[in-house]
C-alpha cells in the first residue's frame, strides 16, 4: 500500500518556505500569506549573478530557454523578437567593453542579445508587396521591445529552474549600433538588452534583493501615494541591511535613483537613443 504523504507536515513545510521566501523579499514588510507553491518558491528566490563559472551548459540548454522564451505571450503573436546566442571569447570582451567593462559578459559561458525585431515581418510585407505601414510608428517599436522583453523573462525563469544564473545587461544600448555591427543586424532591429547565462561561481550566488513594500507599487481601484515617504524610508533602511548581509557599502534605494535618474551623464550615452533607433531603421512616429 502506498504511504499517504504526512499533510501536517507537508503544510508546514509549504508555510515555512512561503514565509521564509516572503521576508527574503521583503524584509519586515511581507504582505499577508497566501497560496504557495514550488513555482512561486523559484519566482521568489530570484537574483541577478555578476560572476560566473566557465562550466560549460548542458547540451539543448540554449534551445531549451528558446523554448521557454516563444512560449511567453507576445502581441497579436507577431512574435517581434529575436535573440543572439554570443559564446566566442572574442565577441564577448568586445560586447563587455561596449558595456562599459562588464566582466561578467566575458565570464559567461552564454551571452544572449534579445532583439526587438520588425525585420522579419517586414519580409513578409515586401513578399507580399505590402506596405507595412504601421512599422514606422513608436507603437510598433513598443510592441518590439515588449515581446523581446516577456521572451527573455521567460528564458530567465527557465534557466533559474535550472540551478543556472543571469543577469540582463541594459547597457547594449550604450552603443546599439556597434552592438548592430558585429551582429550583422539588419534595418528595423535593435539589440533591446543582453542577458548573461551561466553558473554562478563558488560565493557569488548572492542573496535575494528586497523590493519596496507591497503598499509602495500595489494599488486597490485607485492609484495613491498617502503613505509612501513612510514606506520608501522603510525600504532604505531595508537596503541598508541586505548591503551590509552583502558585505557591500550601505546603500539606500532612494540615493540609487537620484544618482541613477538625476545627472544625464549617467545614462552613459542613452540620452541620444531615439536618434540612434531611429537611424536603426524605426521611424518611431
Ligand atoms: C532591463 C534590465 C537591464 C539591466 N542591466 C544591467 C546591467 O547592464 N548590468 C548589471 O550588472 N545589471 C543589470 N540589471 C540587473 C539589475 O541591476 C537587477 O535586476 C536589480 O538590481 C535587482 O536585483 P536582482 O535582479 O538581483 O533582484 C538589469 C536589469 C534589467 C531588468
Amino acid at each position: 500500500m502506498t504511504k499517504q504523504p504526512d499533510q501536517p507536515a507537508a503544510q508546514q513545510h509549504i508555510a515555512a518556505d512561503r514565509q521564509a521566501s516572503l521576508v527574503a523579499r521583503y524584509g519586515a514588510a511581507i504582505p499577508p500569506a497566501g497560496p504557495w507553491n514550488d513555482h512561486l518558491s523559484l519566482l521568489l528566490s530570484h537574483r541577478s549573478v555578476r560572476a560566473y563559472a566557465p562550466d560549460p551548459l548542458p547540451a539543448g540548454t540554449l534551445e531549451t530557454l528558446v523554448a521557454a522564451g516563444q512560449s511567453a505571450a507576445t502581441s497579436s503573436n507577431l512574435q517581434a523578437w529575436s535573440v543572439v546566442a554570443v559564446t566566442d571569447p572574442v565577441k564577448k570582451a568586445k560586447l563587455a567593453e561596449y558595456a562599459g567593462g562588464q566582466k561578467h559578459i566575458e565570464q559567461c559561458p552564454l551571452f544572449l542579445i534579445w532583439i526587438a525585431d520588425l525585420a522579419r515581418n517586414q519580409r513578409v510585407g515586401a513578399e507580399a508587396d505590402v506596405e507595412m505601414e504601421s512599422a514606422a510608428y513608436l507603437e510598433t517599436f513598443l510592441v518590439a521591445a515588449i515581446d523581446a522583453a516577456l521572451a527573455a523573462q521567460n528564458a530567465v525563469i527557465a534557466a533559474e529552474s535550472l540551478d543556472l544564473s543571469t543577469v540582463y545587461i541594459g547597457a547594449m544600448r550604450n552603443q546599439p549600433e556597434a552592438v548592430a555591427e558585429m551582429l550583422g543586424l539588419p534595418p528595423a532591429t535593435m539589440a533591446v538588452f543582453g542577458l548573461c547565462v551561466g553558473y554562478a561561481a563558488a560565493g557569488a550566488e548572492g542573496q535575494v534583493k528586497p523590493r519596496l513594500p507591497q503598499s509602495a507599487v500595489l494599488f486597490e481601484e485607485r492609484y495613491g501615494v498617502a503613505d509612501e515617504t513612510q514606506l520608501r524610508a522603510a525600504y532604505d533602511v531595508e537596503m541598508g541591511n541586505f548591503s551590509r548581509r552583502q558585505n557591500m557599502p550601505v546603500d539606500s534605494w532612494s540615493a540609487r535613483v537620484l544618482e541613477r535618474m538625476g545627472p544625464i551623464k549617467s545614462m552613459k550615452g542613452r540620452d541620444r537613443l531615439k536618434e540612434i533607433i531611429r537611424r536603426l531603421g524605426f521611424p518611431l512616429r
